[in-house]
């Protein structure tokens, strides 16, 4: 079970307590990630070496070892200094009002602990498929009809992709693990950008959030913005049910859901205030970035607003090159490459938007664009 976002929790912690409790929060997250990733890429390493030798066995080739990227001490000086001024930006929105306080620990412990084990049991067929470089491999009670092919893959190694439901009670883990506990806190960067460009006499604006996945992103806006009328769309019915489980244990209004491709969005045009969208467009290839754009543009009203969350790109930071390259090393992530190198903003401009802001926050980069 989550945190409820009650209204008693919304009331203001005093300061100095709050904050404390807030970093120590932050760096357990951290120093579990980070163990978590250290004992898990061992393990990882030593069943590929296993798996190489046995093959090397019975073919009598000898297989070279996998090759290691890692990142220098530099590299992880300037992601120290970013984790920090994430923590600290985070904080000082929730002080300002843009979110209340109780979102900043809004942690389903008890999902993660009952998961946790499975995310160590998946890592046997995991290193299997990495041996045998099978990235498109979904169990043969997976029904795969009717998705685009680029959508079916195993993103980030994970068994049969985004197609079940044990893989939608593991994502949110997994991220958290993934980026050592800062994944809410890079998705609340979208808060701010989002509350300060709508107008503040919308007592209800409508929000979609693109490729809600399980619903991590609506739970942040339901908690900064109560009364907004909020959707998820999502091509996972898996994830989306998980969605619908995080999101019933809030008050407010439920968002809806709805389950299509993000590149041919079943709503009339100018339907919402705003269109958001977090960690969705490294996993589309470049046709389908400019399609989703388009009808996030499509969707939204003239004057309205486009907030988009991804990773870091070449074009905002080319310093973390390094960690780019250690991501695409370590998932399968078939389009990141192609992605690091996109200009989102030129994309933006061709779907009828004006992109005003940019902003870069730890390892993600965000995206305001105005509707013309
Ligand atoms: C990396 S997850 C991000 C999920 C969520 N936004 C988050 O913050 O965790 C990518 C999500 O995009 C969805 N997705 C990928 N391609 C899509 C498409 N063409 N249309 C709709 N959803 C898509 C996947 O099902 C998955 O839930």
């Amino acid at each position: 079970m989550s945190m409820q976002l009650s209204p008693e929790l919304s009331l203001p912690i005093p300061s100095p307590l709050g904050e404390a409790a807030y970093r120590a929060f932050q760096w357990s997250k951290n120093i579990f990630g980070f163990a978590h990733k250290a004992l898990s890429t061992q393990a990882s390493e030593l069943m590929l070496s296993l798996l190489s030798d046995l093959q090397a066995l019975s073919s009598g080739k000898s297989i070279p070892p996998r090759a290691r990227v890692g990142v220098s001490a530099a590299t992880l000086q300037i992601l120290r200094a970013r984790y920090e001024q994430l923590l600290q930006a985070d904080w000082q929105d929730a002080e300002a009002g843009y979110y209340p306080h109780a979102l900043l620990f809004d942690n389903p412990w008890l999902d993660f602990a009952r998961h946790y084990p499975e995310v160590w049991l998946d890592l046997p067929q995991i290193a299997r498929r990495v041996h045998g470089k099978r990235y498109q491999e979904f169990s043969e009670d997976i029904s795969t009809e009717g998705y685009p092919k680029y959508y079916l893959q195993n993103f980030h190694y994970q068994t049969n992709g985004y197609l079940s439901d044990d893989s939608a009670e593991l994502y949110d883990l997994q991220v958290e693990l993934l980026f050592g506990g800062t994944a809410d806190a890079m998705r609340r960067r979208i808060i701010r950008l989002l509350k300060d460009a709508l107008d503040p006499t919308l007592t209800s604006p409508h929000i979609l959030d693109v490729a809600c996945g399980t619903g991590r992103t609506l739970r942040m806006l339901r908690g900064s913005l109560p009364k907004a009328a909020l959707y998820g769309l999502d091509l996972s019915a898996a994830y989306l049910r998980k969605a619908n489980q995080l999101l019933q244990e809030l008050p407010g209004e439920l968002p809806q859901l709805l389950r299509a491709n993000a590149e041919a969005m079943p709503y009339a045009d100018a339907t919402f205030e705003a269109v958001t969208s977090v960690f969705l467009f490294h996993e589309l290839p470049g046709p389908a970035r400019q399609n989703v754009i388009h009808e996030m543009s499509r969707v939204v009203k003239p004057g309205g607003w486009l907030v988009i969350c991804d990773s870091v790109q070449l074009l905002d930071s080319p310093e973390l090159e390094e960690t780019m390259e250690a991501f695409m090393h370590t998932f399968h992530e078939p389009y990141y490459r192609d992605y690091i190198r996109d200009d989102l903003g030129e994309r933006l401009q061709q779907a009828g938007c004006e992109v005003l802001r940019r902003e870069t926050h730890y390892v993600s980069t965000y995206t305001l664009a105005r509707k013309r």
